[in-house]
């Protein structure tokens, strides 16, 4: 039997590290929702959408159905891959500016609509594990297996900092430690679909975990689901 496994979290908490191991153990598909709504970012920046970062949400309401993504597994590479109408943009959606930008573009209710669908829709056949923010409240509240990610903001900016430095992308650590706090903000106390555990979810701190351990502890909760 398949099972939908659910994982959300603060931003850089290893969501989407984790997430790929376990898709990977037991062959399921692996969706990262926030690149997702990156792709939606990067389409509003590239198509000026957001002048000075305030996003015109009614003009983005008449491009929201010119926007196609499309996540794909790339096993050359052995690489989650985002593609924006074609383009592969898996690179430049975990730039800062996207990052900068993400949050209030995805407190959009019209945009959370069509992504939660698209979402739902790929887990229709289950043997998927999606990592985001309402994956396990909004998305799919009937997953067998609900995660609650968390760490210390530390670990986390450090995390995010060391991930951008191997890209060769230059930043400074107080610059990631500002945006994750306003993620987090804007995450947690936004209207719709805020960031929150779910009732039934289990809680995984990894502050103090290596990789091993964290993968080890989210396949032993799956497989008593199995
Ligand atoms: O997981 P991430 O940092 O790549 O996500 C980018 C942003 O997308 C995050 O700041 C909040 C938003 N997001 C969301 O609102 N709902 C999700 N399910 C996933 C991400």
């Amino acid at each position: 039997m398949s099972i939908i496994i659910a994982i959300d979290g603060y931003s850089s908490c290893g969501k989407s590290t984790v997430a790929k191991e376990v898709a990977k153990k037991l062959g399921y598909i692996y969706i990262d929702s926030g690149a997702m709504y990156r792709a939606v970012t990067l389409y509003c920046l590239r198509n000026g959408l957001a002048p000075g970062g305030v996003v015109n949400e009614e003009e983005l309401r008449l491009h929201i159905d010119k926007i196609h993504i499309r996540l794909v597994f790339n096993p050359a590479l052995q690489k989650h891959e985002t593609f924006l109408n074609g383009e592969n943009i898996e690179e430049e959606i975990r730039r800062p500016e996207v990052a900068n930008l993400v949050s209030p573009v995805s407190i959009i209710g019209f945009v959370r609509d069509a992504l939660v669908k698209q979402q739902r829709e790929m887990g229709q056949n289950k043997g998927i594990i999606m990592d985001g923010r309402d994956i396990g409240t909004v998305v799919f509240p009937e997953a067998e297996l609900k995660i609650f990610m968390t760490a210390s903001p530390e670990v986390r900016a450090k995390r995010r900092y060391d991930e951008l430095m191997a890209k060769g992308v230059h930043v400074e650590i107080e610059d990631i430690i500002h945006n994750i706090q306003d993620r987090d903000r804007i995450d947690s106390t936004r209207e719709i679909s805020p960031l929150r555990q779910a009732d039934d979810a289990i809680v995984l701190d990894n502050s103090n975990l290596t990789r091993e351990e964290q993968l080890d502890w989210v396949l032993e909760k799956a497989e008593e689901r199995l």
